[in-house]
């Protein structure tokens, strides 16, 4: 286990902020995270996991733990089912990669996330109908005060819309080091009812998709509307779709005739943020070396050599915006640190 000072973190983040950690460590087993969790002497220390969900505004004054720990197999299975574990650091899109390759099914709609596989039940990724909860089976974790490990099922996770437990009561108590995915190896059950996946496919003449042609067609939406972080830094969405109450839609819907909505419940609604930055004026403005994409306003980018404190200015800026025209308050999808 090697310490290094003073390491630029621009490579390990997708926004590609050029903030320093003054100590790092890469960690690629689960006995050295153990280890230098028990000797830190209370010193303060930084997770990074796939850098995708986080805008560095300054630079990090701890010992940052790059968990790194690899590895893909399967741990049981049945005549229908499969359960596959991925330990932290693989990459998600890898694994998803590995799961069509094998032909299990289940997470072909999640194509394409930036981030590793440790860090999607934290924010329970989803994307195109299907979210990290309809596939998850468990996790292990380590408590950071005492080193144990412990196994969370879906029902301790308390997952709802990019949720759970681990952004919350458990936040930074326990580090993931591995999911467990239950998936299935035929008659897959296919998500294909978002409009753009049935147009992607049709598009792609295709009538009777293989899990495949799913990923494809997302994969193809994808690359369409959202920029590739290794070409323009970026961290997905940058906010949350906000949820509103009826009354609040309603007041919004007669003022403006057009809004985009989801019924989530018979007291809430959700409105696509994206579509309120979009009507703010905001989506592909730039300033300097960052801005808001131009395909996708709930997205904000960063061209070259942006600080991680200007783009969070901007996404004030957008907040107070959204609020004065619309009187909704939208929050961060992204953790700032
Ligand atoms: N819209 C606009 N202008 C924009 C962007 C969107 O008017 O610039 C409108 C669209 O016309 C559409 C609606 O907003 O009516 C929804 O847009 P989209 O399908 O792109 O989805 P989203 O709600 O903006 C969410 C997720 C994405 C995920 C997509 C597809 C959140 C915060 N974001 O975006 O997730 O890929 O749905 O399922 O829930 C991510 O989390 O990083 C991410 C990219």
């Amino acid at each position: 286990m090697v310490i290094e000072h003073n390491v630029s973190l621009q490579p390990f983040n997708t926004f590609g902020i050029n903030a320093k950690a003054k100590r790092y460590c890469n960690i690629t087993n689960e006995t050295d995270l153990s280890e230098i969790l028990k000797t830190r002497n209370n010193q303060p220390f930084f997770i990074l996991g796939g850098g995708s969900n986080m805008l560095l505004t300054k630079d990090i004054d701890a010992l940052v733990l790059h968990l790194n720990l690899k590895g893909i197999e399967v741990v049981n299975e049945t005549d229908d089912t499969v359960f596959v574990k991925a330990m932290a650091g693989e990459n998600w899109h890898q694994f998803v990669l590995w799961c069509l390759k094998h032909n299990y099914g289940g997470i072909e709609n999640l194509s394409l996330i930036p981030g590793n596989v440790g860090t999607s039940p934290i924010q329970n990724i989803g994307a195109y109908g299907v979210e990290l909860k309809d596939v998850f089976e468990s996790c292990e974790a380590i408590n950071i005060k005492n080193q144990e490990t412990k196994k969370f099922y879906k029902e301790d996770c308390k997952f709802d819309y990019r949720e759970s437990i681990f952004k919350q009561e458990l936040k930074n108590k326990y580090i993931i080091t591995s999911v467990t995915f239950k998936l299935t190896k035929h008659n897959h059950e296919l998500h294909t009812d978002y409009g753009a996946i049935k147009q992607q496919l049709e598009a792609f003449q295709i009538s009777e998709p293989t899990i495949k042609d799913v990923s494809d067609a997302v994969i193809s939406i994808r690359q369409s509307k959202l920029p590739d972080p290794k070409e323009i830094g970026n961290s997905g969405s940058f906010f949350k779709n906000p949820v509103i109450t009826t009354e609040q839609f309603n007041t919004l819907q007669s003022n403006f005739p057009e809004v985009p909505s989801y019924i989530i419940s018979e007291s809430k609604v959700k409105v696509p943020a994206g579509w309120l930055i979009e009507q703010a004026g905001f989506k592909g403005k730039r300033f300097n070396d960052y801005g808001v994409h131009n395909k996708q306003a709930l997205v904000l980018v960063n061209y070259g050599n942006a600080r991680g404190s200007d783009v969070y200015n901007l996404a004030k800026l957008i907040q107070k915006t959204i609020k004065r025209i619309f009187n909704i308050s939208i929050e961060t999808e992204v953790n700032i640190i």
